[in-house]
């Protein structure tokens, strides 16, 4: 994977910096909601996906040869996973500060609401095995489309792992990389806490 081609519009002024191996967790200042322009249509379904007018975000093409092997750590923990409902296997993995790198999968079962993904099975292993500092966290599914960790994961992802990297990626290697404050741009933490 090569070049950084842009697939939507730009990040907020500054998200594009980048913080090498330190702790992303440190909080910066509350970003402001962004309108982003998007047009009010008082009375419309909003259910109907061709009204849709996602916030786009920033998802460079530009990886790297370790974003590569982090993709392959996710890659083969996705082999592991316990997808007999939905059949979506979902492999992730964590890189600690230290260089460490910790995966997960997704684990279903019969309740179906009790479903763990891939990206919160790495988090609470890495966690639980006394990591604490985090630099990226690769993706990966068996889809040509990106596969963005869900809304619950983004929420844990944030609060234990900060701004890190997301790269992206499907079993043909990375196909893209974000920061995790893309996904949530607006995030509720302890800074609301008081
Ligand atoms: N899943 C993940 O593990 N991570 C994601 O980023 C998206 C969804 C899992 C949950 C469930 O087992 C299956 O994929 C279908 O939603």
């Amino acid at each position: 994977m090569s070049g950084s081609e842009t697939r939507t519009n730009r990040l907020p002024e500054g998200k594009g910096d980048r913080r090498k191996g330190g702790d992303r967790r440190s909080p910066e200042p509350a970003r402001s909601a962004a309108a982003s322009g998007s047009e009010r249509r008082s009375g419309a379904d909003r259910r109907d996906e061709s009204s849709w007018q996602p916030v786009s975000i920033e998802i460079s093409s530009s990886t790297s040869d370790s974003d590569l092997a982090l993709v392959e750590a996710a890659a083969d923990a996705r082999t592991r996973a316990q997808a007999h409902y939905s059949h979506f296997k979902v492999g992730a993995a964590l890189e600690t500060a230290d260089g460490q790198v910790i995966t997960g999968c997704n684990i279903e079962n019969a309740t179906y609401g009790l479903t763990l993904c891939a990206e919160r099975v790495a988090l609470v292993k890495a966690l639980s095995d006394g990591h604490s500092i985090f630099t990226r966290m690769a993706v990966v599914a068996d889809t040509d489309a990106p596969t963005p960790p869900c809304g619950p994961c983004r929420q844990l992802l944030w609060e234990y792992c900060g701004d890190i990297d997301i790269i992206l990626g499907n079993l043909t290697g990375p196909t893209g990389r974000l920061r995790l404050s893309a996904l949530l741009p607006m995030p509720f933490d302890r800074r609301l806490l008081g």
